[in-house]
């Protein structure tokens, strides 16, 4: 179990390493020919970076879309950051202060984590047009979720788990050395799925977070007649899609 442990933690984390890399890489090489920010957009830089922080912060175009959603997309993200944090502890020596003073309040962030991913879940089977259009993966993907929580959370209140232990266990990872693993069966299926988050998280849907940056509705500054952008070069071929069956453009 030590090594075992050991060597799918190193794996996963460098999946999800190389894998945000690779798709950031991806997002910032995409060539964005034309402007299409959702108006009313701002006209200035500093306007734009408002924008993205109202969006990664709030979520604000989800605010004005469905409240619903809105609300249980917050609650989930809001708490999900607060449980995160409580987690630096595992792999630290010593904690830094903000860690430890956040963890008499943290431990209550997985409630709210876990009515947050069930509303999530609940609308995929009761919104008829929201159940049409749901992959198998969109269910995955919300279950393994609230399990990671729901695992973790039996774990706090019922089932103890030695996290000194799995202090020493994660702090020794990080230094490339494998302590003794603290085996219990509820910290199994806790661990096994958020190295199975980690692996997938990058080839997944759950990478809208950094892809939000990147979306060209929201980080163009609505400058469209002072610096008109070009939907392709003139001396290149114009893109196959504008071509007709005869070859002919238009
Ligand atoms: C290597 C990474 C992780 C380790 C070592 C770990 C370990 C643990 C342990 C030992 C507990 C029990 C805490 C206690 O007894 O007080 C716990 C709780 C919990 N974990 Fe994790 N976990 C990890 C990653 C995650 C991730 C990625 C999530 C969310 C997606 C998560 C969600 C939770 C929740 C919601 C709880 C219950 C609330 C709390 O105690 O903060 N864990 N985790």
């Amino acid at each position: 179990m030590d090594l075992f442990f050991a060597v799918t933690f190193w794996f996963a984390t460098a999946v999800i390493t190389l894998g945000l890399a690779y798709k950031i890489r991806q997002y910032w090489r995409s060539e964005t020919p034309l402007k299409i920010p959702v108006t009313p957009a701002p006209t200035t830089a500093s306007g734009v970076v408002l924008r993205m922080l109202r969006e990664a912060v709030l979520f604000e175009s989800l605010f004005k879309s469905n409240k619903w959603i809105w609300i249980f997309g917050w609650m989930f993200h809001f708490s999900l950051l607060l449980v995160l944090a409580r987690h630096f502890r595992y792999f630290q020596d010593q904690p830094w202060a903000w860690v430890t003073l956040i963890q008499p309040f943290g431990k209550y962030a997985a409630y709210p984590m876990l009515i947050g991913l069930s509303g999530l879940l609940l609308r995929r089977f009761v919104v008829d047009r929201v159940r049409y259009i749901s992959s198998p993966s969109d269910y995955l993907m919300l279950i393994m979720l609230i399990t990671i929580g729901l695992s973790g959370l039996l774990m706090q209140l019922f089932f103890r788990t030695d996290i000194i232990a799995v202090q020493n266990y994660f702090i020794g990872l990080v230094g490339f050395e494998i302590p003794p693993f603290p085996s219990s069966s509820l910290l199994i299926l806790h661990l096994l799925l958020v190295a199975l988050l980690l692996v997938v998280f990058p080839f997944s849907k759950l990478l809208h977070a950094p892809g939000v940056f990147f979306s060209p509705t929201l980080n163009q500054i609505d400058n469209a007649r002072e610096q008109p952008q070009q939907a392709f070069k003139f001396n290149q071929p114009p893109p196959v899609d504008a071509t007709d069956s005869r070859g002919k453009h238009g």
